[in-house]
């Protein structure tokens, strides 16, 4: 039903903090259309818009569907041109009411309500009268002195920014003036970009403002090169300003972040779902060659034990640096080799870049001269400049025939093999070196799909056109498999085409330690699918360095390791035994979540919700959510990366409500900041109360045998909650062979209740049973287990893990309750009745022991721990193999160590090398050592 906007005679009064600031010169009292006078003459309706003259400019007014406001802004004798590369698809309007107040015009849409004065102040309320949208009682529009366009508007001093795309800085951008200017910002003393370097690959002209947990969005639709200023020249007022006559901007209600994401990707488009494969582990690098270093990089992969998805192959492989194409003597089979990769379950990815070398003998080129598919100076001469072939010349994606000719060369260059494309140096970008800029010149002419213009008006768009076109070119090849796209450059819509990364990240500490919130704003963007190059793009990274990467990329949705050439490998094996341990855990750990992770790609999919989130965008009201060193993966993990070189600890703020440690179901309550001891294999993360996590069998898409069982951990709490799990066969179009699965998890007096219902999608409810089985796994069950039943009938009482059949079993150990039931072809409601109360938040757990000993071992097996103050505690021993248990605090670090009694007959590494402390963290999962030798064996006296 349409709500009556007559009531907003109180908006004026409506406290700063729900969004913009209200500054208190309202142009007169703002109402509702119905009890409104009738309109200025200045105001002009034509159908369902509304044009009004502000100053040297004409604004048209539209409402769009949920609540969006457009306004067309026209400087007198421009002329508009609407293109379709930013929204694909014209929005329509909807119907209006205009009415007056005073000298103010009032166009009112179902939802919202703008008012003009005639001056050009706008201002944008919702149905509850708030503000969404001020602007200064000067106007909205104006010009700067060097002949640009600006809009400005106001907003509390509070005010935090997000959004504009890849953003090398803090979470929230205030303080900063922004370029909207896709641009390679490379610096070779560096090897990758600087410090809090802008603009750099990626810009989105879309900035959002969250005020006291209220958020709007504003969208300018533009590919052109813009500034945007966030409170600089005045901490109430924020501006953008481009060359060129015209903005055509989109105001975005929330009041949350996900209602500004979700209107955002409604008019831009949001991330098809991706192959299961591309949220595996990439592994890259610019210099594997030849075709031998690359099937031996896979085959070390699988003998490692290391999981990874796909290999990629960057321009060290081609053929005199042309995109499709192969060096000839070091990639001689290129179809040979990918098919060696795909028996191993290893996809190829390739490199194409779209500076396209000037050769007449190279069949690429001449087809692009000859179709017209290159840009060319308005003489109409080809236009040339340098990238890695040395003279280059650029396609014209903004032409429909050449996105089409492109489609045809990316179908061509796949049918060898290639499973997906990596798309680089699309912003675009030109070396200076060459003797001319860093990017194709604003003058050049561009097809415009036929409209016309310059590269001015495409630059930013570039790389989102090439992707486009590359996204056809992988269907055309092959119509059943999803297409999959790494794109550099980019601008809002990226993610209807491809995922992005955040470039040539340097090798360095501070690079690191910019790449969440670089993530988070692109996730805030639009963009879901975004990581960065795992170890730093430059290379020479640490051990160290590594290892805490590897963690940040297990947790960002795109993740690929890469580095430069020249410098030394960066596979998870290049850095010694220690890296190589933690590499697998943490490899293993993300390949468990993939369930979730592609429930989260899902949702993406649906809703346009960024996987990796900020703690406001779950808990917009919680204290202290705006720091942006940690963040939630999907509604239910909060992650807590450590970023810091030598960090021996990590605070970690937990808002309020209960939260528990990831792998060991510890507890704390928050809200509380804790200082958590961590080794290098740590990497924090706590599940929020209510949680419900689907868990794979590691390699679910590698390994074609059909797991046994998938698993949902589930963590109830006070409140009800929800989420959709959905698995289909991890490619192509899933048809019947789907589930989506809503899960509800309720407490109740008398324990826990689940519920699963199978949603339809598109229409078609799915019959897919990913495993004969679904594990639950209840966290925590401290007390007493009364029994489970599913839609009425109980399930067994088990006696041990895993049960015969279906069966519940109370895990004393990890203090779980486990259930094991056929997996549910279609709906059901499973009865947990249990008692919730923890005994204590972090109970100590017993951990159990298998150590293989040395052969020919003579005498006690001891085990130390500093858990229980480094004091020699014998083990069972039988032939080579001891076994016992230790009791060490649940969710910490402990120490521990194998002897035969005491320090004299410690164990050592091979060859008498001291062996360091073995590390872990305190669960309950068994423990599987081998002791290498004793000290009393070696040339190493003790007193
Ligand atoms: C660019 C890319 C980088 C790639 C290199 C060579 O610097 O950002 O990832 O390795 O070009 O193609």
């Amino acid at each position: 039903m349409r709500r009556s906007l007559v009531v907003l005679l109180a908006a004026c009064s409506t406290p700063a903090a729900d969004g913009p600031a209200d500054t208190g010169d309202t142009p007169g009292e703002v109402v509702g259309c119905d009890g409104a006078g009738a309109a200025p003459g200045w105001a002009v309706r034509t159908g369902d818009a509304v044009t009004v003259p502000v100053g040297a400019a004409t604004l048209t007014i539209t409402h769009l569907p949920d609540s969006v406001v457009r306004l067309s802004w026209v400087a007198d004798g421009a002329s508009p041109v609407v293109r379709d590369w930013l929204i694909p698809t014209p929005p329509v309007p909807v119907p209006v009411q205009v009415a007056g107040q005073g000298d103010t015009a009032l166009v009112c849409g179902p939802d919202l309500v703008v008012s003009v004065d005639p001056v050009g102040r706008v201002q944008i309320r919702d149905a509850d009268g708030v503000l969404l949208l001020d602007t200064p009682s000067d106007g909205a529009w104006g010009r700067t002195p060097q002949g640009e366009v600006q809009f400005n508007a106001t907003v509390t001093a509070t005010t935090a920014f997000h959004g504009l795309g890849e953003k090398a800085g803090p979470l929230n951008l205030r303080g900063r003036q922004w370029d909207l200017d896709n641009t390679d910002a490379y610096d070779a003393s560096r090897g990758g970009w600087g410090p809090n370097a802008d603009p750099l690959y990626l810009s989105v002209p879309l900035v959002i403002g969250v005020d006291d947990g209220r958020a709007w969005g504003l969208f300018t639709d533009t590919a052109r090169r813009a500034t945007v200023d966030l409170g600089v020249a005045e901490d109430t007022q924020w501006s953008m300003r481009t060359a060129g006559g015209t903005f055509d901007q989109y105001v975005l209600a929330g009041p949350r972040l996900p209602d500004v994401l979700r209107r955002f990707t409604a008019l831009t488009g949001r991330a098809p779902l991706p192959p299961g494969w591309a949220l595996g582990y990439h592994q890259s690098r610019w210099g594997y060659r030849p075709d031998s270093q690359v099937a031996d990089l896979a085959a070390t992969f699988r003998n490692l034990d290391l999981p990874a998805d796909s290999v990629w192959l960057d321009i060290q492989a081609q053929d005199g640096f042309r995109s499709f194409t192969f060096d000839p003597v070091d990639f001689p089979d290129p179809e040979g080799l990918f098919a060696h990769l795909h028996t191993l379950g290893i996809h190829a990815v390739s490199i194409v870049d779209p500076g396209l070398k000037v050769d007449p003998a190279w069949p690429v080129f001449t087809a692009a001269r000859d179709g017209g598919h290159l840009l060319t100076t308005a003489s109409g001469a080809v236009y040339e400049g340098t990238a890695w072939p040395g003279t280059s010349a650029w396609p014209d994606f903004s032409r429909a025939a050449t996105r089409s000719w492109w489609a045809g060369e990316i179908a061509a260059f796949a049918g060898r093999g290639v499973d997906a494309i990596w798309l680089d140096v699309n912003e675009p970008t030109t070396f200076p070196e060459g003797g001319g800029g860093t990017t194709v010149p604003d003058d050049v002419p561009i097809d415009g799909d036929g409209a016309g213009g310059t590269m001015a008006d495409l630059h930013n768009a570039y790389g989102l056109l090439e992707a486009r076109a590359t996204v056809d070119g992988l269907r055309r090849a092959r119509p059943d498999a999803r297409p999959f796209v790494l794109s550099r450059a980019g601008t809002a819509g990226i993610q209807r085409y491809a995922a992005v990364w955040t470039g040539d990240a340097p090798s360095a500490w501070w690079s690191l330690q910019q790449q969440l919130p670089m993530l988070l704003n692109l996730g805030l963007s639009g963009v879901p699918f975004v990581g960065s190059d795992v170890g730093g793009y430059s290379g020479g990274a640490s051990p160290e360095l590594f290892a805490r990467w590897m963690a940040l990329g297990t947790i960002s949705p795109f993740f690929r390791g890469h580095v430069t050439q020249g410098v030394p490998g960066q596979e998870p094996w290049a850095f010694g035994i220690e890296v190589t341990d933690i590499s697998r855990q943490l490899l293993g750990r993300r390949q468990r979540l993939l369930p979730y992770l592609y429930s989260l790609a899902d949702a993406a999919h649906r809703t346009g919700a960024p996987m990796l989130r900020p703690l406001a965008w779950e808990l917009p009201a919680a204290p202290g959510v705006s720091r942006d060193d940690e963040a939630f993966l999907g509604p239910w993990l909060l992650v807590a990366p450590v970023v810091t070189e030598g960090a021996t600890t990590r605070e970690v703020y937990l808002p309020p409500g209960r939260w528990y440690e990831w792998a060991s179901g510890a507890a704390w309550d928050g809200p509380v900041t804790v200082q958590r001891p961590v080794t290098l294999a740590a990497l924090p993360t706590f599940v929020r109360e209510g949680a419900i996590v689907p868990l794979g069998p590691v390699q679910p898409w590698v390994d074609a045998a059909a797991p046994e069982a998938f698993e949902l951990a589930l963590y109830p709490g006070p409140e009800p909650s929800r989420f959709t799990w959905y698995d289909d066969a991890g490619d192509g179009d899933p048809g019947v062979d789907h589930a989506a699965l809503a899960i509800t998890l309720t407490p109740d007096d008398a324990g826990a209740t689940v519920q699963i219902i199978r949603e339809t999608r598109d229409g078609v409810t799915g019959t897919r049973r990913p495993a004969p089985w679904l594990d639950l796994t209840v966290w925590r069950a401290d007390g007493a287990v009364d029994g489970v039943t599913v839609d009425g009938v109980a399930v067994p009482a088990a006696s041990a893990w895993p049960p015969e059949g279906a069966g519940w079993w109370r895990d004393p150990g990890a203090l779980a309750l486990r259930v094991r039931l056929p997996f549910p072809p279609a709906d059901a409601t499973i009865a947990l009745a249990y008692d919730r109360a923890l005994s204590d938040l972090r109970p100590p757990v017993t951990v159990p022991l298998t150590v293989h000993l040395p052969p020919g071992t003579s005498g006690t097996p001891y085990v130390a721990t500093d858990a229980s103050g480094w004091t020699h505690v014998p083990l069972a021993h039988d032939g080579d193999v001891a076994t016992g248990t230790i009791t060490v605090p649940r969710g910490e670090w402990y120490l521990y160590k194998y002897s035969r009694g005491d320090w004299c007959t410690v164990e050592k590494y091979p060859d008498c090398v001291e062996a360091t402390d073995r590390y872990a963290l305190g669960t309950p999962a068994p423990r599987d050592d081998t002791v290498y030798g004793w000290r009393d064996a070696c040339d190493d006296a003790c007193p």
